[in-house]
């Protein structure tokens, strides 16, 4: 039994990989749809035809129905749902978290978890609002980590339960929570109390309790952000090494009239065109969505299929080595992603050293693809350039012979041996015309040269265009013009 996870392939610090619960497995990444067994918009047959691997559900709803309480004890959750695939049960922490209090504890939602033979069980973990202090989040933080002991103590290190990560906004909370859930021994880890700040947009706080968090936690755990369902985000989550997403929000948004996209999100009421490609847009007019009889439950299907085509999307870049791509085409719709993007950018070391060696190309996108992992990456291997004492940069490619050695140049890379030509990155690199910032970027790299071959004379060709951008980046260098 227990919950095991491996990864096949990565990019960043993404990975398409295999959840193994007992004897089921799940493709990674995945969403996992929240289903109300009370008012299955859609079933949960139907989401196994769909391609869904797993699902979650909530036990606390469960256990208080009367509808499903005892069927679910005698038969089994699965029976219940009428899903043979991966069934993960959330406690009541959700309720916890909006209504202030449930009335089950700890070992009572497991046990109960433990007897409706659900797959993955959660403890009743805090979600730290946002909003609290670090004096409150600390102490919520330890009764979480207690609970979390509590479990494993109770029921053993082989039973299926998640090690939530809490911590609020705190990052060296989120950092000390990924150390003890790690030590514990916890191998599917979802990242909680995220929703406030998905809520409002704060991708900049989410990408810094995520990094956090990831910091200690074991590469070889399964990550699942709690209650991420926009699939605007999901780039940028499975970028940062998120392996699972649950989310009630193609049913909510279908219950609110909204049509989600990987863009954002509109009102049907506005929408004049139905720009998607799923079987529901492509048989129905806008107005007859708006005025069918099964108008949410075709929202909802709508809003499910653009989610799972963005988890399929997001697969197909981590295997092409292309998820940067990805993550900066979502992250230009709106202002808030782009900060968060900017944001985990500024981690670009942390992700280099998980990021992979080679991809199928490097597209460059504007000033943001100058902080890549891939740019980074290429300047620690600068300075183990073998350069003579006479050193040539060439803008313009042309050899000269009066210097030991020429170095072409590539922005945003920098400097590169002819030979390298055709290697990632330089090689499969697509630039466009050169601009400001990725020559500004690509001196950065010979400024290393500089430094780690003090004894050579660099001398840069370039065209006088670019002339004082290398000055302000390499000082007092030898400059001379190429021809144009
Ligand atoms: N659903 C959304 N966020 C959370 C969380 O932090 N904990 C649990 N248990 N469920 C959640
Ligand atoms: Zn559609």
């Amino acid at each position: 039994m227990g919950i095991a996870f491996e990864s096949l392939s990565s990019d960043i610090a993404g990975r398409n990989g295999r959840l193994t619960v007992g004897k089921k497995t799940v493709k990674t990444p995945a969403l996992l749809p929240v289903i109300n067994p009370h008012l299955p918009l859609i079933t949960p047959k139907e989401l196994q035809e769909m391609g869904v691997e797993a699902l979650i559900t909530n036990a606390y709803i469960i256990s208080q129905s009367t509808q499903f309480r005892k069927k679910a004890l005698v038969e089994g959750l699965h029976r219940v749902l009428g899903f043979d695939g991966v069934i993960m049960t959330d406690s009541g922490s959700f309720q916890l978290s909006v209504y202030g209090q449930v009335s089950v504890t700890n070992t009572e939602t497991l046990s109960f978890q433990q007897d409706i033979k659900s797959d993955i069980w959660v403890p009743l973990d805090i979600p730290t609002s946002p909003v609290s202090d670090r004096n409150k989040t600390k102490q919520e933080l330890a009764i979480t980590m207690q609970r979390l002991r509590e479990a494993k103590e109770v029921f053993g290190d082989d039973a299926p339960i998640a090690g939530p990560v809490q911590g609020g906004i705190f990052e060296d909370l989120r950092e000390q929570a990924g150390r003890e859930v790690t030590s514990l021994g916890f191998s599917f880890c979802p990242i909680g109390a995220v929703v406030p700040l998905l809520e409002s947009y704060r991708y900049r706080d989410l990408v810094s309790v995520v990094m956090a968090a990831k910091r200690t936690l074991s590469p070889s755990a399964c990550i699942h952000l709690f209650g991420a369902g926009h699939p605007s985000m999901f780039a940028l989550a499975s970028a940062m090494g998120c392996d699972l997403f649950d989310s009630a929000a193609y049913a909510l948004y279908a219950k609110d009239g909204r049509y989600l996209t990987v863009h954002g999100s509109y009102r049907i009421s506005e929408l004049i065109e139905l720009p998607c490609a799923c079987a529901v847009c492509r048989t129905h007019t806008p107005e007859e969505l708006r005025s069918a009889p099964d108008r949410e439950r075709l929202l909802a299907l709508h809003n499910l299929y653009v989610t799972l085509a963005e988890i399929a999307r997001i697969r197909q870049a981590i295997s092409d080595g292309t998820l940067w791509e990805l993550v900066d085409e979502r992250c230009r719709g709106h202002p808030q992603l782009l900060s968060g993007y900017r944001a985990l950018l500024g981690h670009g070391i942390e992700l280099e050293s998980h990021d992979r060696v080679s991809k199928r190309r490097f597209f460059y996108r504007g000033n943001e693809s100058c902080n890549r992992t891939e740019v980074l990456r290429y300047r620690q291997m600068l300075g183990r350039l073998p350069v003579g004492k006479d050193l040539l940069i060439a803008f313009d490619g042309g050899e000269r012979n009066a210097f030991d050695t020429t170095l072409l140049f590539k922005p945003p890379f920098g400097p590169y041996l002819k030979e390298l030509k055709e290697t990632f990155p330089i090689g499969p690199s697509e630039i466009p015309e050169w601009d400001e910032a990725m020559v500004r970027e690509g001196c950065k790299g010979i400024r290393i040269l500089q430094k780690t071959h003090p004894e050579s004379r660099i001398t840069v060709c370039c065209s006088p265009r670019w002339e004082p951008v290398v000055r302000e980046v390499l000082g007092d260098i030898g400059v001379t013009h190429d021809p144009s």
